[in-house]
């Protein structure tokens, strides 16, 4: 096909008659894109009216303008840095333009693009799939965590999150099946990107024939052209994509605003009033704000318009976050404002309320107002304390100017901050990427297994280095889950644990259930685990929906409610309205479920045995809550007075509301500590101090525990046992049941 063909009038049946890889000019592609005939089809197929009325759209992106340029720098260098606002057709334009130039189909490679939101990987592989004309998963597809639609020999276009990238590349440390590797949104600074980044530069001085883009919003491209820079002095090229922006009138509040919910909402009901028509994008900071402020607003505009029928037009609002069902998602882009409710009535308006995931990864069209509190939420870990929080924070100079953006694409627009210019000046320039305030575990997991010494952890090529004091704290908890040995390499245990997509101690958890006879039942309690909120509490029926609860309850353990839940499940699998009637999420069930058949076939890769447990509920039940044991040692608090105490790092905190346990346990597991404000506890079961001892005996030793009020409970336990004998530690057998049945 590309350029060898010898038939005399193929250019007419072939549209990439004469392309060369990598030497192929942007005359050349327009060519083939406005071709008759799909050039990545096989046999060709003509061009639907579809691909024609999308073509036509494209050819307005400000990418597209600037075609030749980008098959000039592509075509010479191996890295190139790339930046344009939001909304300018990188993601989606980009990578199809890669593809006439790699020429991938033909050659038995693949062009990636990274995306650090599997929402962005998963609604861009489907609009390019359209506007390329082919069906999703044969030659445009996308892989995400638990969801891979690829065909394996005919995709050539691969969009993934950046951790799937990441989990390939221990595979295939040279990633070899890509000839273009584009990683988008760097800005954003995820640790998978972060990552990446150092380790495609190592891969692109192994492999000349592999391309890099590195693609970000318009912001501190320097950082980038340095640190992917060829030699000591040559800046890796930078090539700007231009705007073309219309003015936008950017407002300040003159006075800072003690509440930015109400502000906001206040806000779109002023502009709704007062302004000329046009779309309305609100950032908020969480789901449970989001769906406030939608009621809310609905409320009060559904108010105004019986006060002023003639003056104030209908509205419509429209959430979006990450956890929200896809066909919930899908609103966003199909929805337009609502009609006039009648000739000479005032005009309808749309109103997204997002998460700051509409920042730069999702262009929602016909934005003319951005409404920015100037919040977003932020994870933060702490390596001295071990705690993970997740809490508002003010956002950053760099994301103000995103979110502004974010409207004078198609005609001039106004972004109204609810602060003061003074305090904008105040904030932080940039995001803090991720590496400075994560939890390290899964990374240096990660980084050993794509063969990196743990002694030589702290001299990887970061673009920005993570403190000492995290990579320690990863190292360690890995090593009291035995992933490496004393000469601190990869165990056999370490390296399978890398290959599971999960946390390295849920992954622990699984490789080891089979000894306790009970790996099916921790597959699918790791299968719930990975997915979001089970549980449904609409704000009008939270009574039925507690009562609901209570009925899945399993006393003293949350993990085995779970359990029952999924069960119940699928029990009940041919009864649509089963999961509506009994408040749980029927969608997150479904991923549930397909997560666990995930899981279940890495298990049978790595030949760990599938096994239920047998004997009484209680037997199993003590089994299934014993593996947990095994792999979640580290999540253990012991209770002191009201609250619970975290082994070795010392942190209080409270049962989560959630929770379905009383207070009354000594001693229990967690899923999550979190803090928003408050420290809690969530996804708790009760165990035992027997098995603590018994079951992580290196993490529990008592000769280098530290003193105090948890190490007197743990000896108060050996202490009989020694003096007492067999006698005692029956008894013990029996104590060592945390609930009674
Ligand atoms: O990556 P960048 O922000 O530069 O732009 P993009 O994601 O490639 O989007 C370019 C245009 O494609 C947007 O302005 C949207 O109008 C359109 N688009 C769409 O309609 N549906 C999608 N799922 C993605 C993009
Ligand atoms: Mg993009």
């Amino acid at each position: 096909m590309a350029g060898n063909s010898k038939s005399p009038d193929s250019s007419t049946t072939d549209p990439l008659h004469g392309f060369l890889p990598r030497k192929v000019s942007g005359a050349q592609a327009r060519k083939a894109l406005e071709h008759d005939l799909n050039a990545f089809t096989n046999p060709p197929t003509h061009h639907t009216a579809r691909y024609k009325e999308l073509l036509a759209y494209r050819k307005k992106l400000p990418v597209y303008a600037q075609m030749d340029d980008f098959f000039t720098v592509f075509n010479e260098n191996q890295i190139v840095i790339l930046a344009g606002e939001a909304g300018s057709g990188k993601t989606t334009q980009i990578p199809q333009f890669v593809a006439y130039s790699d020429l991938a189909h033909s050659r038995g490679k693949m062009i990636a693009c990274t995306q650090p939101r599997r929402v962005a990987a998963k609604s861009t592989a489907e609009r390019v799939a359209e506007e390329m004309d082919v069906q999703l998963g044969y030659q445009v597809g996308y892989s995400i965590r638990f969801e891979n639609r690829t065909k394996r020999g005919t995709t050539f276009l691969k969009y993934m999150t950046d951790g799937m990238l990441l989990r390939e590349a221990m595979s295939d440390h040279s990633l070899r099946q890509y000839s273009t590797i584009i990683l988008d949104e760097v800005h954003e600074r995820t640790l998978a990107t972060d990552i990446l980044m150092g380790l495609l530069k190592a891969v692109a001085k192994r492999r000349a024939d592999l391309k890099i883009i590195i693609m970000s919003a318009t912001l501190n491209a320097v950082k980038f052209q340095e640190y992917f820079s060829l030699g000591s002095e040559t800046r890796a090229p930078l090539f700007k994509v231009p705007g073309r922006t219309h003015p936008i009138e950017i407002i300040y509040s003159q006075e800072p605003e003690l509440n930015y919910v109400e502000a906001a909402i206040r806000f779109v009901l002023t502009i709704h009033r007062a302004e000329d028509p046009g779309d309305i994008l609100l950032f908020l900071t969480g789901e449970d704000e989001i769906e406030m402020a939608c009621r809310e607003i609905k409320l009060e505009v559904d108010h105004l318009i019986k006060q002023y029928p003639s003056s104030v037009g209908p509205i419509v609002c429209i959430p979006f976050y990450a956890a929200l069902e896809p066909t919930q998602q899908q609103r966003v882009f199909d929805q337009t404002a609502p009609p006039a409710e009648g000739p000479d009535l005032p005009l309808g308006r749309k109103v997204v309320i997002s998460t700051n995931i509409a920042e730069t990864s999702l262009t929602i069209d016909g934005i003319v107002y951005v409404v920015d509190p100037g919040y977003f939420k932020q994870k933060i870990y702490n390596p001295r304390t071990r705690r993970e929080s997740l809490l508002v924070h003010p956002i950053s100079q760099a994301s103000a100017q995103q979110r502004t953006g974010r409207t004078g694409r198609t005609r001039p627009g106004k972004c109204f901050r609810l602060y003061t210019e003074e305090y904008f000046m105040s904030l932080e320039e940039e995001t803090c990427p991720e590496i400075l305030r994560s939890n390290l575990s899964n990374m240096v997991l990660q980084l050993v297994k794509l063969g990196i010494w743990v002694k030589d952890l702290a001299q990887f090529d970061y673009l920005d280095t993570p403190a000492p004091e995290a990579l320690m704290r990863g190292v360690e908890s890995l090593n009291y889950l035995k992933a490496f040995d004393e000469d601190e390499t990869l165990t056999p245990l370490g390296s399978m644990m890398a290959e599971f997509p999960l946390d390295p101690q849920l992954a622990s958890l699984l490789i080891t259930s089979p000894q306790f006879k009970c790996s099916e039942e921790i597959v699918t309690i790791t299968s719930m685990l990975s997915v979001p909120r089970i549980w449904v509490r609409p704000a009008d029926q939270k009574r039925e929906a507690d009562a609901a609860k209570e009925l899945f309850t399993i006393p003293g353990s949350d993990h085995l409610t779970l359990l029952n839940v999924y069960n119940q499940y699928v029990e009940n699998k041919s009864d649509e309205d089963w999961p509506q009637m009994n408040f749980v999420s029927g969608h997150a069930l479904a991923e549930a479920e397909e997560v666990r058949e995930q899981l279940q076939r890495l298990m049978g890769k790595f030949e760990l045995e599938l096994v239920s447990t047998t004997g009484t509920e209680r037997k199993s039940r003590q089994s299934i809550l014993r593996a947990l044991v095994c792999g979640l040692f580290m999540q253990v608090a012991r209770r002191e007075g009201n609250s619970y105490r975290t082994i070795k790092e010392d942190q209080f905190a409270e049962l989560h509301p959630s929770c379905q346990l009383n207070e009354g346990h000594e001693w229990v597991l967690f899923d999550e500590f979190i803090f928003t404000g408050r420290s809690y506890l969530r996804t708790v079961s009760e165990v035992s101090q027997e098995w603590l001892l018994e079951l992580a005996p290196s993490y529990f030793d008592l000769r280098t525990f530290p003193d105090g009020l948890t190490k007197l409970a743990l000896e108060a336990v050996t202490k009989p046992k020694a003096a007492a004998g067999e006698q005692s530690s029956h008894r013990m057998a029996d104590r060592a049941t945390p609930w009674s049945l």
